[in-house]
Order: structure tokens, then sequence, then C-alpha cells
């Protein structure tokens, strides 16, 4: 029989409650228990990015993540990003603003890293945002507009009044 475990966790600010399968990674349970389905699953290897959410913070591939695993912690998606009358976060905003985004699937997981990552480096240099999303894989874009969307969102991020309206972080 199946072992299955309850866990409980906070997803996009909502508390859950749920029963799983302890071999369900967090990606899945999130799609199919949550029907969060931005969390894209490219590769399913850890190797594409596209299933990037945050774990209290982090950027986590959820591929490799059992959701027992995220058992009491803050898991937020892509769908926790824009604000609560839809306006988008600013790292949303400069994505679409520089067309960083072409057919969308590896979309959600550069978002959430570049979230985790400009909550570290609100001042990052060209090479450092390449560095960092070296483990995101774009088939579409070349990469360079999704560079100058982080470091236009960066600046976006700066300015952003703190603890103002809008999804500012
Ligand atoms: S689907 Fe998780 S890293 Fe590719
Ligand atoms: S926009 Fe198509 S894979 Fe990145």
């Amino acid at each position: 029989m199946l072992e299955r475990k309850r866990i409980r966790l906070r997803v996009n600010g909502r508390e859950v409650e749920d029963e799983v399968e302890v071999r369900t990674t967090l990606a899945d349970w999130l799609r199919e228990g949550l029907g969060l389905t931005g969390t894209h699953l490219g590769c399913e290897h850890g190797v594409c990015g596209a299933c990037t959410v945050l774990v209290d913070g982090q950027a986590v591939r959820s591929c490799l993540m059992l959701a027992v695993q995220a058992d009491g912690t803050e898991v937020r998606t892509v769908e926790g990003l824009a604000g609560p009358e839809g306006q988008l976060h600013p790292v949303q905003q400069a994505f679409l603003e520089h067309h960083a985004l072409q057919c969308g699937f590896c979309t959600p997981g550069f978002l959430m890293t570049a979230v985790a990552f400009l909550g570290e480096n609100p001042e990052p240099d060209e090479a450092s945002i390449r560095e960092a999303f070296s483990g995101n894989i774009c088939r579409c874009t070349g990469y360079q507009p999704i560079v100058e969307a982080v470091a236009d969102a960066a600046g976006r991020l700066r300015r952003a009044p703190a603890g103002g309206a809008g999804p500012a972080r």
C-alpha cells in the first residue's frame, strides 16, 4: 500500500492542509493537488529550472523536492506574484516590457528565480545575472531580453516603496 502523510503549509499566503503520497513531488502536488499549473515541468531532472518555486524564500526545483518535505514551510509560486487586484509584480512587468518571453514555458521558473535572486542581490551586474540564471533554460529568447528585464526589475524593486501598495516583493 502506498504510504501517505498529512502535510500543512502556506501556499501563496493561504494555509493548506492535505494528505499526500510520500513519493509525490512538490511540483506534482502543486499542479495536481492544488491546481497551480503555473509551475511548469520540463525535464523533471533538476536541469531546466521551469519548475522553480520559492520555499521559505529560497528558489528550489519543485521536481526534485517531495511534497512532504515542504511540510511546515511557506511556498510561493508564480500565481502568488501578482497583487490582489491583478497588478503585475515588478519582475513580471519588466519581463513584459522587455519581451523577455515568447512561448512562456520557461517563464514561471525565470520569474521565481528572479524574485529570490533580487531579494538577495538588489543591485546585480550583468555577469551575476547571467550566472544566477545559468540553471534556467529558455529555448526561445536568446536570454538577452531576460537579462535586461532582470536588471530593470532590480531598479523597479529598489524604487518600490517598502510596505507600500502593490506586489513589490
Ligand atoms: S522540471 Fe524541474 S528542473 Fe526541469
Ligand atoms: S520563452 Fe519559450 S522556452 Fe523560454
